[in-house]
C-alpha cells in the first residue's frame, strides 16, 4: 500500500529515518555494538579476519565500495570490492584469513549467490547482509546481518540501500575493535549512526528545493555526478538512480579524473552534479567545479553546511545540515534519490517498474 505517496519509491524514501531506527534496533548496548547480531560464532570470526572480500551487484555494490573507504580507513585491514558477475567467473585470489561479504536487498540475486558458492570452502567465513530473511543467501552463508528495512517495492532501490550502509558501519566497528579503533571512537561511531532518524527527517525537509531543482534536469539528455573519497561511490549510486527511472544517461566520476577526460564532455547540455562535504577534499572539489563552469557546464552542488559554496548564475546549492562526517555516505544519498525521483515524475516514466528492469535478478 502506498498510503499517502505517488509511487512506493516515494514512500521507500521517506520511510528511510524509520528504516535507520530498525537497522539499529538491539544491536547495540550501552552505546556499543552487540557482536550477537551477527549471528552466533561470529565474535571467533571477527578475531581471525584479516582481510574483508565484498561481493554484490548493482546498488548493493556501490554500499560495499563505500565500505571499503571505512575499513580501510577505520579497521586498517585490506578490503577489496568487486562485483558478482565479475568474480564468480575469475580465479580470484583470496588471502588466508579472508572474510566474504556479500551484500544484497534480496537475497536471491543469481551472480551473487553464484560467486558465494564458488568460493565458499576458501575463506575463513561468510557473512551476508541482507534485506530478505530466510533468503538463499542468508541461509548458504555462515553468518549474517539482516538491514531490518522492510519489502523494497520500487525497483529503483533507496531504503535497503541506506540500510545496508548503516550494516556495513556496524561491521567495520565489529573488526575495527580487534584493530585500531578504540571504545570511545565506538561509542562516538554509535552515537553518529544513532543521530541518523533525526538527521534523515530533516533531510527530507529539503524535498521541496530538490523538487525545484529537478527541472533543470527534465530536458537534458546526460548528466555527471561527481564525488570523492566515500562520496564517489554515492555519486555512482545517484548516477545509477538517475539513468535507472530517468533514463538520463549519467556516469559518476571521482572529482580528479575530471580533467584525465570526462571534462570534454563538459558544455551547457551536461548538467554537472557533485556532492561536496566539508572535509579535506572541498578545496580540491572546488577546483574542479571551477573547470566546469568556465566550460560553461551547469552545476548542481549538494554541499556541506559550513561550507562556503554561493549559489550564483549557473551553481544551484542545497546545502545539508550538519553531521558527524562518518554519516556523509548515509546522508548525502538521500538528496540523490530525491532529484531523480522528481526528475522521472516530470518526464512521466513508470518510476516503480522502470522499462527492462526486473526487482530480483534471479537469472544471470
Ligand atoms: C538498483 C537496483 C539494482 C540492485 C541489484 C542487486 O536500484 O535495485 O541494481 O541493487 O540488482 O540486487 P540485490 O541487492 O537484491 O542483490
Amino acid at each position: 500500500d502506498k498510503g499517502e505517496f505517488r509511487h512506493f519509491m516515494l514512500k521507500e524514501i521517506y520511510e528511510q529515518p524509520r528504516v535507520m531506527q530498525a537497522v539499529l534496533e538491539g544491536r547495540t548496548a550501552s552505546g556499543l555494538l552487540l557482536e550477537q547480531a551477527f549471528g552466533s560464532g561470529a565474535s571467533a570470526v571477527f578475531d581471525q579476519v584479516k582481510q574483508v572480500q565484498i561481493v554484490a551487484c548493482g546498488t548493493s555494490y556501490h554500499a560495499g565500495m563505500v565500505a571499503k573507504y571505512w575499513i580501510e580507513d577505520l579497521v586498517g585491514i585490506p578490503c577489496m570490492v568487486e562485483v558478482a558477475s565479475e568474480f564468480r567467473y575469475r580465479p580470484v585470489v583470496l588471502p588466508e584469513g579472508t572474510l566474504l561479504l556479500t551484500l544484497s536487498q534480496s537475497g536471491e540475486t543469481a551472480d551473487t549467490l553464484a560467486a558465494l558458492r564458488e568460493v565458499k570452502q576458501r575463506v575463513l567465513a561468510t557473512l551476508a547482509i541482507c534485506n530478505v530473511p530466510g533468503s538463499s543467501l542468508v541461509r548458504e552463508s555462515d553468518l549474517s546481518l539482516m538491514t531490518n528495512a522492510g519489502p523494497e517495492i520500487g525497483v529503483a532501490s533507496t531504503k535497503a540501500f541506506t540500510s545496508q550502509l548503516v550494516a556495513l558501519m556496524l561491521t567495520t566497528i565489529a573488526l575495527g575493535r580487534r584493530h585500531s579503533l578504540t571504545a570511545e571512537r565506538e561509542t562516538e561511531l554509535i552515537a553518529a549512526l544513532q543521530q541518523l532518524p533525526e538527521l534523515l527527517q530533516q533531510l527530507l525537509q529539503l524535498d521541496g528545493a530538490i523538487e525545484q531543482m529537478s527541472t533543470h534536469f527534465a530536458e537534458k539528455h546526460h548528466a555527471l555526478f561527481l564525488g570523492r573519497n566515500s562520496l564517489y561511490p554515492v555519486a555512482m549510486e545517484g548516477a545509477l538512480k538517475l539513468k535507472e527511472i530517468s533514463y538520463i544517461h549519467a556516469e559518476a566520476y571521482p572529482a580528479g579524473e575530471l580533467k584525465h577526460g570526462p571534462l570534454a564532455l563538459v558544455d551547457k547540455e551536461m548538467p554537472v552534479i557533485a556532492v561536496a562535504p566539508r572535509n579535506g577534499m572541498l578545496d580540491k572539489l572546488k577546483a574542479n567545479l571551477q573547470e566546469v563552469r568556465a566550460r560553461g557546464g551547469e552545476l548542481f552542488v549538494f554541499a556541506g553546511c559550513e561550507q562556503s559554496i554561493q549559489p550564483e548564475d549557473g551553481v544551484h546549492v542545497i546545502h545539508l545540515p550538519e553531521m558527524p562526517a562518518i554519516l556523509d555516505p548515509i546522508a548525502f544519498t538521500l538528496p540523490l534519490q530525491l532529484l531523480s525521483y522528481h526528475v522521472a515524475v516530470l518526464k512521466g516514466t513508470d518510476v516503480d517498474q522502470p522499462r527492462n528492469l526486473a526487482k530480483s535478478v534471479t537469472v544471470e
